[in-house]
């Protein structure tokens, strides 16, 4: 069924014509969505942490293993070359999606982390010198953290933070004096996963290649809210991870602009990355085999791929608007609470929404919102400097998906003024 803003009507009946989100349709599509928990109907607001998975998604990593369980890139027999087709069919739709130039610029990955691992390993280690910078958002997840930390310490490159606003955005001004000749990479998240955040991007992009220096953006909470596009925002690398958008957990890709990639070594060596071995010498695979050491994740590849489809069919722009709606009504519902204090208010926001509550800890909130069905996340999010610049331990965050609703967030809102009462 292909679903747009247009469809005529949705599975539960909701009257979808007039250009209403399909919601019902998709939320349909999901089965773990139909799930009671402590009793409750689940309410699922922990998306930023990991999506549900739909139905295709489901379907195409078990169509694998019950169809044509095989190795990719080795055999001649009839499975593997399906698993092959199939392997090599998600990387054109992962390449397509994102609008990359060449399949040879989509290297597969475990996620986001292992996309950013093989840029600080591979880039970082052979071209940092003593006194380079490494500047970074200061609203960074850990994986984009400590692998530079790691290099920095490997190269003598120092690390250096664009500070972060009252409102949860970056200081923009401080980013402009901070970039000059020694910067040689800027790492930023294009959407905070504490704070939803959208980061102008494109035009960090375009200052940083102005000092000459490559800038690595963290894609893992962009996909499902936004349309990505790589040559646009003219990055030299995009890292995210499948399960962040409706795919499969440990799979993701990174994309890598050719030129780069292809002069890069690879810093995980195995099979399927190999021309040629002898005890005195490797030739290397070409791109993008050449980063693909070992038997790769196949099924979560293929199940990657039928993410991208899901995407493609429910128009990520109509996703959009939904969710800004979503999220105008949750930020207005939260507004009226006057315990609760949000961290992130940004003008241009994903549908993200950190909260503290006065004298009561996130982890007490997230625990009694649990034994009423509601899965929202608590805790300081793989973000820990973030979470210290606004003098914080932690938050409770509710995260968005285009499975979410109105009745949703009603639910939320009820489900705090449970918390008050026990608090009380
Ligand atoms: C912004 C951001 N970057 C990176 C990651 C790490 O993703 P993964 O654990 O899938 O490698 C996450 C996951 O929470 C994230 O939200």
């Amino acid at each position: 069924m292909m679903m747009t803003t247009t469809s005529s009507v949705s599975k539960s009946g909701a009257a979808v014509g007039d250009g209403a989100f399909p919601v019902a349709a998709i939320r349909a599509e999901f089965p773990a969505l139909k799930r009671m928990v402590n009793g409750h109907p689940l309410v699922y607001l922990d998306s930023s942490a990991t999506t549900q998975k739909p139905r295709c998604v489901i379907d195409a990593v078990c169509g694998f293993y019950e169809n044509y369980s095989a190795n990719v890139h080795r055999g001649v027999h009839t499975l593997s070359q399906e698993a092959t087709a199939a392997f090599e069919g998600a990387r054109q739709s992962v390449r397509e999606y994102v609008n990359a130039a060449d399949n040879r610029e989509i290297i597969f990955t475990r996620g986001t982390t292992d996309g950013v691992n093989l840029v600080a390993n591979s880039w970082g280690r052979a071209n940092l010198q003593a006194g380079d910078e490494i500047l970074l958002s200061g609203m960074e997840h850990h994986s984009d953290i400590v692998p530079w930390q790691m290099v920095a310490k490997q190269t003598g490159a120092v690390v250096r933070v664009i500070p972060v606003t009252d409102a949860g955005e970056l200081d923009l001004e401080a980013y402009e004096s901070l970039l000059n000749e020694r910067t040689k990479l800027v790492g930023c998240v294009h959407v905070s996963n504490a704070m939803g955040t959208i980061n102008p991007v494109k035009m960090m992009v375009e200052k940083a290649h102005a000092v000459g220096a490559l800038v690595l953006l963290d894609g893992a909470q962009a996909l499902p809210h936004l349309r990505v596009d790589v040559r646009e925002l003219d990055c030299d690398f995009y890292a995210t991870s499948a399960h962040k958008w409706f795919g499969p957990t440990g799979v993701g890709f990174l994309y890598g602009r050719y030129d780069l990639l292809n002069g890069m070594d690879p810093w995980l060596g195995g099979g399927d990355m190999i021309k040629s071995v002898t005890f005195e010498e490797t030739l290397y695979n070409d791109l993008p085999n050449k980063f693909e050491a070992g038997t790769p994740n196949i099924a979560g590849v293929i199940g990657m791929g039928a993410a991208i489809e899901f995407l493609q069919r429910v128009n990520v722009d109509a996703v959009a608007k939904y969710e800004g709606e979503l999220l105008a009504y949750a930020t207005k519902l939260l507004g009226e609470f006057e315990q609760i204090r949000l961290i992130g208010t940004a003008g241009n926001k994903a549908s993200v929404l950190s909260f503290v509550m006065e004298g009561i800890h996130p982890h007490d909130i997230g625990t009694i919102l649990d034994q009423q069905g509601i899965a929202v996340r608590t805790g300081h999010h793989c973000t820990q400097p973030l979470m210290e610049r606004f003098g914080l331990a932690a938050t409770a965050r509710a995260s968005l998906a285009m499975y979410n609703t109105k009745e949703d967030l009603d639910a939320l809102a009820a489900g705090l003024k449970n918390v008050i009462k026990v608090f009380s």
